[in-house]
């Protein structure tokens, strides 16, 4: 199969370069589009992107991922997670190819006590929610046969995240506070690639399942709870201090608890739900792998 991947430096897409050519025992052929090849604030490069290659699964995991900056850069956000998505989608439908699209657990306002399923309500509370949920709907409008995953609080040896903040942090400090009141699930990167690439295989093989799927890690945890299992594989001794959210004032509101329903993938496609405290080890054990001192 040959796999478009946009985004080329983000965590989820150095995942999926990594895993495309020997998943499932399979070897995809996969090329990754970043800023570089194919900017995605420029309308058309997307679609000249996805007509050259000629792809039989698009896989954007491309995003304007900045939670807090996006509350004073809405029209980038927009630009990037709504039309750039719908543009991705429109070029994949023309090209006959599978179309894979990334979204959050942030669509939703976080007041539901049960996890989340698909079909549940969605109100965003912040912009990147909103420009996240806006690009649901236009991958859907343009590609309708397009899975759109849901994921949440990804983590992983590449890129930025939390888990490696609080390995920087957790060196240098004895103690730090963290907010204890947001309920959700790490999502190790490298299952989100796994799965995306076998829902695209799937797919390529006539799998009917499309629409909204939800795919998280368990068991749902606080941040506060995150930061402590993280302190504990890496040995570290970092005492963690749990604070409410409202002591921990951000640009942008953050869902209190966003556990969501994963049943759906798992029973179309035999996606099961990762357990985040494996990709947790994994991630650390590629860290020490690249940096023996560290
Ligand atoms: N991170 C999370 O906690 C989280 C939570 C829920 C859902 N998600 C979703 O999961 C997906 C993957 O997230 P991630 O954590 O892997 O994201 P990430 O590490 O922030 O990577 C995002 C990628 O988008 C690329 N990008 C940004 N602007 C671009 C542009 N104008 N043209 C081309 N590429 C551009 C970035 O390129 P550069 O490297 O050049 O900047 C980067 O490679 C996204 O859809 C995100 O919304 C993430």
């Amino acid at each position: 199969m040959r796999i478009l991947i946009f985004g080329e430096n983000g965590q989820v897409a150095r995942c999926l370069i990594e895993e495309a050519p020997a998943h499932e025992g399979v070897g995809h052929e996969a090329a990754a589009m970043g800023r570089g090849a194919a900017d995605l604030e420029s309308p058309g490069a997307a679609t000249a992107a996805v007509e050259g290659f000629a792809p039989d699964a698009v896989i954007n995991a491309a995003a304007y991922t900045a939670v807090d900056k996006a509350e004073d850069d809405k029209a980038a956000a927009h630009r990037l997670n709504a039309a750039a998505t719908g543009e991705i989608a429109a070029a994949a439908n023309a090209a006959g190819a599978v179309f894979i699209h990334l979204s959050t657990d942030y669509v939703f306002d976080g007041t539901a006590d049960a996890p989340y399923r698909e079909d549940d309500a969605v109100n965003p509370l912040n912009v990147y929610g909103a420009t996240k949920q806006a690009g649901e709907d236009a991958a859907l409008d343009a590609h309708p046969d397009s899975v759109v995953i849901r994921t949440s609080w990804v983590f992983s040896e590449h890129g930025g995240n939390f888990v490696k903040t609080m390995l920087r942090l957790g060196e240098a400090r004895d103690a730090l506070t963290i907010v204890d009141d947001q309920i959700g699930g790490p999502t190790y990167a490298r299952d989100i690639a796994r799965a995306a690439l076998t829902i695209a295989a799937k797919k390529r093989r006539g799998a009917p399942g499309n629409g909204l799927y939800h795919f998280q890690g368990a068991p749902a945890v606080s941040w506060a709870g995150f930061a402590e299992k993280i302190f504990e594989v890496a040995g570290l001794a970092c005492a963690v201090a749990p604070i409410p959210t409202t002591d921990y004032p951000t640009p942008a509101q953050r869902p209190l608890r966003t556990v969501l329903d994963c049943a759906r993938i798992e029973r179309d496609f035999g996606v099961a739900q990762p357990d985040w405290r494996l990709g947790l080890r994994q991630t650390l054990t590629a860290l020490k792998d690249a940096d023996p001192q560290a």
